[in-house]
């Protein structure tokens, strides 16, 4: 069905350029999607994933543009087809009715003299607009400098970049990329990721009316000299009254528990004026999600709803799916509420469409091992003033994967092997209950209302296997989740 689907996109595609209606770099699109088509079939589709966005063929990054247009959510990422390392950047680009069940789509935009870094898209009266980042390279030091572009779309699939590129030229800092863009009353705003003269990340704030002509309003954020060497991918928002900053700094250095992937993502919570454009922390900086894999997130809101999604893999680390012909995936779609001083994150609701039949429901004793599908969905509770000790592996061996609630500590552990652990205190506010999200390499873990989550990669081979390793007997639901997007 899905390949389908993606014959007959790629068909629109081909006729709407044959058509002549779009411009001259045309047929360097046709060559790439024939192109991406060939090299589907040289894919190993062993940790090809079910239900998240993954890159046809090759490498991808940052979330970008995750918007809503025409009556559909579409969602942008950095992209790379010809190898699955990173490369020119390129953007990727699917699109869903639900935030669930994606269709791929005709790459968006091809690097020319500048590659597409990261960026946001918004619907501007009826036109579908994409602001991205140029990054050029030059002749002096630092070899690089980044300016903000537009491209524009009256169809929602084929884009086509603005003459009067860049909009807003390079900084006094070469890393001022990763453009946030949103509307607020008859304006648009916009924060960019960047850094001070001594390598301080900091978060800058323009405005305009048409989004081409920017003005510089503030700094909304800077590092203290102890929140890192530069800030990427910021995003702006009122969340239930509150405003939060939400970007991934890198150069934090590791402290406990905390912040032991290369990079993070978190948020920082406060308030803010649009008289003054003066951002007021009130509460530090924390970790969205406390899993290995999690980075460079972006938000959109759409019927009164905040979603959140994330590049589901990391810089500097290996991905074991590279050799396989792509890498990288973007987590599940997200909601996000703000309870007291925190961010809570619970899978959208349409999730529970991907439920086909139920494979167990009911008690799971102690030593009690079940087999499950690659793709599948458990909810398990157990007795919290006692521990609890979850191992899920390949049926066939390969990646293994550690779930344990220690209760003196009061920490849930997720734990690859190895010493290879994130950890992090529960308190549930409500529900006692772990639902977790198992696909063919990755695990996604929402404990009680989304207080703690932890998204992580692990490569089983074949199916998964769990086995309750606790002496206690816990409750669990658990189903086969159907594919929701093309394999
Ligand atoms: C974050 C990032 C962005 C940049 C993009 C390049 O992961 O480094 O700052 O725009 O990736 O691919």
């Amino acid at each position: 069905m899905a390949c389908i689907q993606n014959v007959i996109v790629l068909i629109c595609f081909l006729a709407t350029v044959y058509s002549g209606s779009v411009k001259q770099d045309d047929s360097s699109k046709v060559e790439l999607e024939q192109y991406i088509e060939s090299k589907k079939s040289e894919i190993n589709p062993r940790y090809r994933l079910h239900y998240h966005v993954t890159p046809p063929v090759g490498w991808m990054n940052d979330p970008n543009g995750f918007s809503y247009y025409n009556g559909e959510f579409h969602l942008f990422y950095q992209f790379y087809p010809y190898d699955s390392i990173w490369g020119p950047m390129h953007w990727g680009h699917v699109s869903s009715p639900d935030l669930v069940h994606w269709k791929q789509l005709p790459t968006a935009l091809i690097p020319e003299a500048e590659m597409c870094f990261s960026g946001s898209a918004v619907v501007d009266d009826d036109t579908f607009t994409l602001i991205y980042t140029g990054r050029e390279v030059i002749d002096e030091e630092p070899h690089y400098k980044e300016s903000q572009y537009l491209a524009f779309s009256d169809d929602g699939i084929n884009f086509h970049k603005y003459k009067g590129n860049p909009v807003l030229p390079s900084s006094d800092s070469a890393d001022f990329r990763d453009p946030k863009v949103w509307k607020h009353g008859d304006k648009w705003y916009l924060v960019l990721g960047s850094k001070t003269h001594d390598e301080r990340g900091k978060v800058v704030l323009y405005s305009s009316k048409d989004l081409k002509n920017w003005e510089y309003l503030s700094v909304i954020g800077e590092s203290n000299g102890e929140m890192g060497y530069m800030w990427e991918c910021p995003d702006f928002f009122e969340l239930d009254g509150k405003f939060v900053l939400l970007m991934s700094p890198q150069g934090l250095e590791p402290k406990g528990d905390r912040y032991k992937n290369t990079y993070q993502t978190g948020y920082i919570i406060g308030s803010f004026s649009y008289e003054t454009y003066e951002f007021i922390p009130e509460v530090e900086f924390q970790e969205l999600d406390f899993g290995h894999d999690f980075y460079a997130t972006q938000t959109m809101e759409h019927n009164g709803k905040r979603y959140v999604v994330g590049w589901f893999s990391m810089w500097e680390v290996p991905h074991p799916e590279d050799v396989d012909g792509w890498a990288g995936a973007l987590t599940i779609v997200r909601e996000l509420k703000l309870s007291g001083n925190r961010i809570i994150m619970k899978p959208v609701n349409e999730m529970v469409t991907l439920r086909q039949n139920s494979i167990i429901h009911g008690s799971l004793l102690p030593d009690q091992i079940i087999n499950l599908p690659k793709a599948s969905e458990l909810i398990i509770e157990g007795d919290l003033t006692e521990d609890i000790e979850l191992l899920l592996e390949g049926s066939m061996g390969g990646g293994k994967v550690w779930l344990r609630w220690n209760r003196e500590a009061g920490k849930v552990i997720v734990d690859r092997g190895s010493g290879d652990i994130r950890q992090v205190e529960w308190v549930p506010t409500k529900s006692h209950s772990w639902r977790i999200f198992l696909d063919a390499s990755s695990i996604e873990l929402f404990c009680g209302e989304g207080e703690v989550v932890f998204s992580s990669r692990v490569y089983p081979h074949g199916d998964w296997i769990l086995n309750n390793l606790s002496s206690q007997s816990l409750l669990i639901d658990a189903y086969h989740l159907e594919r929701a997007v093309p394999a």
